[in-house]
């Protein structure tokens, strides 16, 4: 693959230059299908997936709102705290009857038995970029407990999701994105010492759904050893092996504090961690199942699994006298108890709740219950003090923006790394994108000024539409609701662009990159006439790109960002005047007459 790679970046003099002009190279098909429109389509996934969830967590508001204001007029709050919820929200730990009598004796992770879908209705999956990595468990309506190893590497929430559980007729999961990841503050990566996280959803779990909590513990005895615990996860099903296709489980005994000791020696900790399984080997938990549930039922009127382990450690899977390692969850109660009816003001509000926030759109309160973290220490008056705090809402705001943006294009550099293959000169690169500020908004304006939007002939299916404002409701009794009403129709506004088109259509297709020789910059890099299409219309605009591996790669996340802008401009500037738009700017003059520029065809 390298080498075919390699080969199609040969410069080849003539059938590369355009119109016979040597000056001129295009980028071979291969590598603008292969390399650019594959990762281009990744980005436009992206694209509407966040628009997606920004839009939905406002439609979610604005029922929360008109939920409360019917529920009567004292009871409506200014604004709704979607993102808090009582830890343990009604019944916990209930298993379907359907699904209960599973993890026979011989079921196991390691080695296997599947369980019925729905069997474990608080086990999810957390996912870093949509590739899953860890299992977890719900504990309340918002919150999921998880091993605090999974994010060394991978602080950033932005970048994670979390599944639910399927139902019990293989019902969808749902996808939910992160907006706070709080790993145990003693966690030690060297040691696994206190080795659980708390995961806060970006919207609580819907009660008509298939995925319940589970219960946790209340006092700080743990079941004797020797109870039958139950363990579930995605884990490989042996050492080094490939993950499960569907959730497996087992049941493994719990094991005394002594016997965890011997086989496992001063590296288990028994004060925050427990040891499961048997010393015959065989069955276990494995790479992939770690913040998964080690639960164990409790006798009553109603079993209930209660959750006193999460998937931690071992030492090989299912080895013989190596049991595998849990954290200890009943020791960490209070912790628990402490983070999750924290009030919303006591931490810095999120990245994921600053991006979704619109400043000039914002409602004054709005903005002041979201920055009250800032206020909390101010000595001055309330106004004095609500501004400071605003001010620093945007602040970070602008902090997260960066960030987000600089993880997008580190998460594409890294898939044009693995496109074509690792290059030495990539990893030094790598670095310098997470500061993509500068060079990027100096290119947007750059865009706006060269943007130049093309109805092609054959135009069709998609139309980038103008933006409808949504419908106003009668608002009247249920104060802030046309806020948000308005608020909604806004962000529908902002990305219907990338809303309206359907997820069929949704690939970007670069149909030509035409690279000028002559302009070769200190970085390497060769001025180039970019045209991209989405649907059946196409944008063009100038970038930077490289001819080499190496520096294609470098130049691919800016072209990209490029791409995307361009199609929002278009389907903005097409939206105001309803039609086919050229945008001229300095520098192009009329269309095709760029002096540096051959006609694109
Ligand atoms: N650390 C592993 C993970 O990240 C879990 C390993 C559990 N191993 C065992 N033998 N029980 O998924």
């Amino acid at each position: 693959m390298l080498l075919a790679v390699l080969l199609l970046l040969l410069p080849l003099p003539d059938s590369w230059s355009a119109y016979g002009h040597p000056l001129y190279m295009r980028l071979p098909p291969s590598i603008l299908q292969a390399v650019l429109s594959t990762q281009g389509t990744q980005a436009l996934q992206a694209a509407q997936r966040s628009a997606q969830w920004a839009v939905n967590r406002v439609v979610m508001e604005i029922q929360h709102r008109a939920h409360e204001c019917q529920a009567g007029p004292g009871r409506s709050r200014p604004q709704a705290p979607l993102l808090q919820d009582p830890p343990e929200p009604g019944p916990c730990g209930e298993r379907r009857p359907s699904t209960a009598n599973v993890t026979r004796a011989h079921g196991r992770i390691v080695g296997g038995s599947t369980a019925p879908p729905g069997a474990w209705p608080w086990l999810v999956r957390l996912q870093l970029g949509g590739q899953p990595l860890c299992g977890g468990v719900l504990v309340a309506a918002s919150w999921v407990l998880t091993a605090a190893h999974c994010f060394v590497g991978a602080p950033n929430e932005l970048l994670w999701t979390v599944t639910l559980a399927e139902g019990p007729r293989g019902e969808q999961a749902e996808e939910v994105p992160v907006n706070r990841i709080l790993p145990h503050p003693k966690f030690d990566p060297r040691t696994f010492h206190n080795d659980l996280a708390l995961v806060q959803l970006w919207t609580p779990v819907s009660p008509a759904g298939p995925a319940r909590p589970v219960c946790l513990p209340q006092e700080p005895q743990e079941p004797p050893a020797g109870t039958a615990c139950a363990i579930a996860g995605w884990g490989a099903l042996f050492e080094d092996g490939p993950e499960a296709e569907a959730v497996r489980e087992a049941r493994v005994p719990l094991l005394s504090r002594d016997t965890c000791q011997r086989a496992l020696g001063p590296a288990l900790r028994p004060s925050t961690m427990l040891c499961a399984g048997y010393l015959a080997g065989g069955i276990d938990s494995c790479q992939g199942d770690s913040g998964g549930p080690l639960t164990c039922s409790e006798p009553g009127p109603r079993t209930k699994e209660v959750l006193f382990g999460v998937t931690s450690w071992g030492d090989g899977c299912g080895e013989p006298g190596k049991p595998g390692v849990y954290t200890r969850v009943a020791v960490f109660k209070d912790w628990l108890q402490e983070q999750m009816g924290a009030v919303s003001s006591s931490r810095e509000p999120s990245c994921r709740e600053l991006l979704a926030w619109d400043p000039p759109e914002e409602l004054p309160a709005e903005a002041a219950q979201l920055c009250a973290f800032y206020a909390r220490l101010c000595r001055g008056s309330e106004d004095a003090c609500a501004r400071l705090a605003h001010q620093q809402c945007l602040q970070r705001r602008r902090r997260c923006e960066l960030r987000s943006l600089a993880h997008t294009l580190l998460g594409l550099l890294r898939n044009a790394q693995e496109l074509l293959g690792p290059r030495p000169g990539l990893r030094r690169l790598a670095p310098s994108l997470a500061h993509p500020a500068p060079s990027l908004r100096e290119s947007r304006g750059h865009l706006a000024r060269e943007l130049w939007l093309h109805s092609g002939p054959r135009a069709s299916g998609i139309r980038f539409q103008k933006p409808r404002p949504e419908q106003r409701g009668e608002a009247n009794g249920c104060p802030g609701l046309e806020p948000l009403r308005q608020k909604l129709a806004a962000l529908q506004g902002a990305h219907a662009w990338i809303l309206q088109v359907p997820s069929e259509h949704l690939a970007m297709n670069f149909h030509e990159v035409l690279a000028d020789l002559g302009s070769k910059t200190l970085t390497g890099l060769f001025r180039a006439w970019v045209r991209a299409g989405l649907g059946g219309r196409y944008v063009v605009f100038s970038g930077l790109v490289g001819l080499e591996p190496a520096t294609l790669a470098r130049s691919l996340p800016r072209l990209l960002v490029q791409a995307l802008q361009s199609f929002r401009l278009a389907s903005l500037a097409e939206g105001e005047t309803e039609g086919p738009q050229i945008a001229v700017g300095q520098g192009l003059g009329r269309k095709g007459h760029h002096p540096l520029s051959p006609r694109i065809p």
